[in-house]
């Protein structure tokens, strides 16, 4: 059979890989991008850089496999809003799931359809990241752009509507717009019509491995692939990753540090979180559902620390790796963009905690990577205390090729840590979609059946395990002490740039 190809329109870049039938990678390749901040917690990116990006990281993959792909399958990154007018020209930057802005949208959209209907239908409760609330801070604060709005698509819908020209998504990428009936796996007649936002503004909803139409012509001479072949809806990053790790049945549970962190369950049924600090979404598995705790500045906290102090991560985390467990009384908050699992709490700030004249920058590499660990554990912690069984933790994203990040996560889990042959992320497991849409595998059990683990399982180690307990209790106490300190300083930075705005 012909190789599938994933591509993942991510933040930080496209990445395309192509997978035989047997799951082995055979060709992959990356284009970069800008992310922009216009102000402090906004993040923005042009969807014409996802387009270009995502040409790019396909047309250096066809060329790798001589144009021989059987079908294309998408992810990348939740929660964007692309806003398109009537001639599908781009209206504005796009708004990204790390943007803070929507505090003010996400009190209305609760209101507007209450608090406990919202997680019964959305699963989740209003969350600043989310597409919903982005799509009415457009209504609040551009009214004119609005008045433009013809169609509103996640990021790898963008792309795909110029690969195929279909305006289509899957369901575990919907569910991160709120405006999805999660359990119903389709757009709420009732959130959208309690928010005022047109139903025609929505893609189709299809199933993760349905195809959603063919390449097109032009597209496809452009980029050397075959003309007309399936492009499957694919998954939402999470989803898609964890079709890639074989997170597709209870008791597997994937651990990734990528720019946010995510701790991701598969569940059989629809059991949203009551207190919402989980998000229960729909799986890129047919008629499956998901639990998913999120830690935005995951791996982007080790990168902003890199940034900061200058160096390379290898030296970075090669220095830290020779400091003691709880870095000598050091702790970090990775709330570096707000934090969702467990605090919901967009104004949320990042903090070195217990600082002394003894700690350097190898201390506080190795606190900015155990912080992180002990912000995914909070995650673990609501999982376990709602019954969910964690049997097999598969460490995923850039930080599962780091000993020391798979080291911590066993520790402060407590549970040994596997990890997946191919190691693609995302792309990955959106190719084994699109060997479904393609006929390559009859399914999607079939098609993660080729997913193979690692010989080697990093297991935790007694002592160490003990000790981060121990500090993991501080860790915990560390936000309800600070966190009127953190909103009151949120809002002191965002007057100062409210008042620096030209005009
Ligand atoms: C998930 C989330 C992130 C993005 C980034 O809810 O916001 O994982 O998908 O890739």
């Amino acid at each position: 059979m012909s190789p599938l190809v994933g591509l993942d329109v991510g933040t930080s870049g496209a990445r395309a890989v192509a997978v035989d039938e047997a799951g082995n990678v055979v060709a992959e390749a990356s284009s970069g991008y800008p992310l922009h901040s216009p102000r402090p917690g906004w993040t923005e990116q042009d969807p014409a850089d996802w387009w270009e990006g995502a040409k790019a990281a396909l047309g250096k993959v066809a060329a790798e496999v001589g144009g021989d792909v059987a079908g294309i399958g998408l992810t990348g990154q939740m929660h964007g809003s692309v806003f398109l007018d009537s001639a599908d020209e781009v209206i504005r930057p796009a708004l990204l799931w790390n943007d803070q802005r929507t505090g003010e949208q996400c009190e209305e959209i609760t209101e507007a359809v209450g608090a406990e209907r919202l997680i019964q239908l959305a699963g989740n409760p209003a969350l600043t990241g989310f597409q919903a609330p982005k799509v009415l801070w457009l209504r609040d604060e551009e009214p004119e752009n609005y008045g433009r709005v013809s169609r509103v698509l996640l990021p790898k819908d963008y792309v795909r509507l110029r690969l195929t020209g279909e305006y289509a998504t899957d369901a575990s990428d919907a569910s991160g717009t709120l405006f999805l009936d999660v359990k119903g796996r389709d757009w709420s007649g009732e959130i959208l019509a309690a928010l005022g936002v047109p139903a025609e503004w929505m893609p189709k909803v299809h199933e993760g491995p349905q195809n959603t139409g063919g390449l097109r012509e032009e597209v496809a001479v452009e980029l050397g692939l075959p003309a007309g072949i399936p492009v499957a809806a694919g998954g939402g990053d999470n989803a898609a990753a964890a079709v890639g790790t074989g997170i597709v049945a209870p008791g597997l549970v994937s651990s990734s540090v990528g720019t946010s962190g995510v701790l991701f369950a598969h569940t059989q049924g629809f059991n949203p979180d009551p207190s919402g600090r989980l998000h229960a979404f729909c799986h890129a598995v047919p008629g499956e559902y998901h639990l998913m705790a999120v830690t935005l500045s995951a791996g982007g906290s080790l990168s902003w620390w890199r940034d900061a102090v200058g160096g390379d991560f290898d030296d970075l985390v090669g220095a830290a790796s020779g400091v003691p467990p709880g870095s000598e009384g050091l702790i970090f908050l990775p709330y570096l963009s707000g934090e969702r699992t467990p605090h919901l709490d967009p104004r949320a700030r990042g903090a070195f905690f217990g600082l002394t004249a003894r700690h350097g920058i190898p201390h506080m590499t190795r606190a900015v990577m155990e912080g992180v660990v002990f912000s995914l554990r909070d995650g673990l912690e609501i999982m376990r205390g709602l019954g969910v069984p964690v049997e097999d933790v598969r460490a995923t994203g850039g930080g599962a090729r780091s000993p020391l990040w798979r080291g911590l996560q066993a520790d402060v889990y407590g549970e040994p840590i596997r990890r997946t042959a191919a190691d693609e992320g995302p792309a990955y497991g959106a190719a084994l979609l699109a060997g479904v849409a393609a006929g390559t595998y009859a399914d999607v059990g079939e098609a993660s059946a080729v997913v193979r683990l690692r010989e080697g399982v990093t297991e935790p180690d007694p002592r160490r395990a003990k000790a981060y307990e121990e500090h993991y209790e501080v860790y915990r106490s560390l936000y309800p002490a600070t966190s009127d300190a953190m909103s009151r300083l949120t809002e002191l930075a965002t007057a100062a740039s409210e008042e620096e705005k030209p005009g």
